[in-house]
């Protein structure tokens, strides 16, 4: 673990234990700016052990050997966003009055980040208060996104909280707002458009039926679906796809949360029952793709399809053919391959191995 980080001379980030007089110095010092804020000091319980690793880590920032800043993250696994629980939590993110204004806390936020990611962390959240505007600008600068009230102060009128991805789900958010360049993506090009089109019409029960696009990214196949006629969900992980998918297809329900274990159940009236799971270059990207296909069999009913596209790439990422048919012959499915080598749905020759398998029982 990294423990040092320099933004401007003489800053340096040193982990520390909670009650090392340096950091216990800072807490004191935030807490009585919480006086002067909101009345008086955050009670919420601490114990020092909270920040012991591997659950947590508390770090006081030097600058020229004065200590004048404090950050530190807690493992929170009972608050869940984005599909997963492993979560940490931003704590005693401070930077004393005499540092500001240098770009500390920003510094220190990423070293919590950083920290935690490597930590196993898949999502950084936090709480703040409506009396601290200027922590507010900087989490929403960076990306933090608004959630749902959680922890001691959960109720509390003045209490703000805020998450942001890391990780992988971190990695395709930033992939988010270019990821429709590509012509297979976006289908922005109308005979590129039209292949799918006809592709997925091929391999889909006639509309409508109900799809889950697990993965979906921007939805641009959610959408092809929903103009077809079908009912569809998409779910995906990366809140900023998400959010783009939701503003390009306003009909459609996108889901935050895991693909390989999709926020959806029975749905009213009985039945876990979509026809179609449909995944598009997800299941080479799952820790563990078989049990995500136990589990997308699982949602569908009784005659639904694995409608599955993916792809061994050039990168050198992917799965073979051989190994999605092996993986869905574990599962109990039957495989129907079709090797997608027309130019036109991918904007141009490929060299690589493409493929879309429909899987029926
Ligand atoms: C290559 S993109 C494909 C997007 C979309 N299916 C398409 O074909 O346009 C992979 C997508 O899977 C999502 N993803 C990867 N792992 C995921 C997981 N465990 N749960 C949910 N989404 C995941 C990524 O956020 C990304 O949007």
């Amino acid at each position: 673990m990294s423990s040092r980080l320099r933004p401007v001379p003489g800053w340096e980030v040193v982990p520390r234990p909670f009650d090392h007089p340096d950091s216990q110095r800072l807490v004191e010092e935030v807490q009585q700016e919480y006086v002067v804020r909101y009345g008086g000091p955050d009670l919420t319980p601490l114990d020092p052990s909270y920040f012991e690793a591997p659950l947590g880590a508390f770090f006081v920032g030097y600058l020229d050997g004065e200590p004048v800043a404090t950050g530190a993250w807690r493992r929170r696994d009972d608050v869940a966003w984005a599909g997963t629980t492993a979560t940490a939590e931003v704590k005693r993110m401070y930077v004393a009055p005499r540092a500001r204004g240098r770009g500390l806390a920003r510094a220190l936020l990423a070293h919590l980040e950083a920290t935690a990611t490597q930590a196993g962390a898949e999502v950084m959240v936090l709480e703040t208060g409506e009396r601290q505007p200027e922590a507010i600008a900087l989490y929403e600068s960076i990306g933090y996104r608004r959630i749902a009230g959680f922890g001691f102060y959960r109720d509390a009128p003045l209490s703000r909280c805020y998450a942001r991805a890391l990780g992988e789900r971190r990695s395709w958010d930033d992939a988010a707002a270019t990821f429709d360049d590509e012509p297979d993506h976006g289908l922005a090009d109308p005979t590129t458009r039209e292949a799918w089109r006809v592709l997925l019409a091929e391999a889909l029960p006639p509309a409508p039926a109900r799809v889950l696009d697990v993965g979906c990214g921007t939805g641009t196949l959610s959408g092809l679906l929903a103009e077809a006629g079908h009912d569809v969900t998409g779910v995906d992980f990366a809140p900023a796809m998400v959010d783009l998918a939701r503003e390009r297809h306003p009909g459609v329900e996108f889901l935050l949360g895991d693909a390989a274990d999709p926020p959806v159940g029975p749905r009213a009236g009985g039945g876990a029952a979509y026809d179609v799971v449909l995944g598009r270059h997800v299941l080479w990207a799952l820790p563990d793709p078989a049990a995500a296909l136990r589990r997308w069999v699982s949602l569908l009913a009784p005659g639904g399809r694995l409608v599955l596209v993916e792809g061994r790439w050039h990168t050198g990422s992917g799965l073979l053919a051989a190994e999605t048919s092996r993986l869905l012959g574990q599962a109990g499915r039957e495989v129907s391959l079709r090797v997608l080598d027309d130019p036109v749905l991918w904007g141009g020759p490929t060299g690589d191995e493409r493929y879309l398998v429909v899987s029926r029982r």
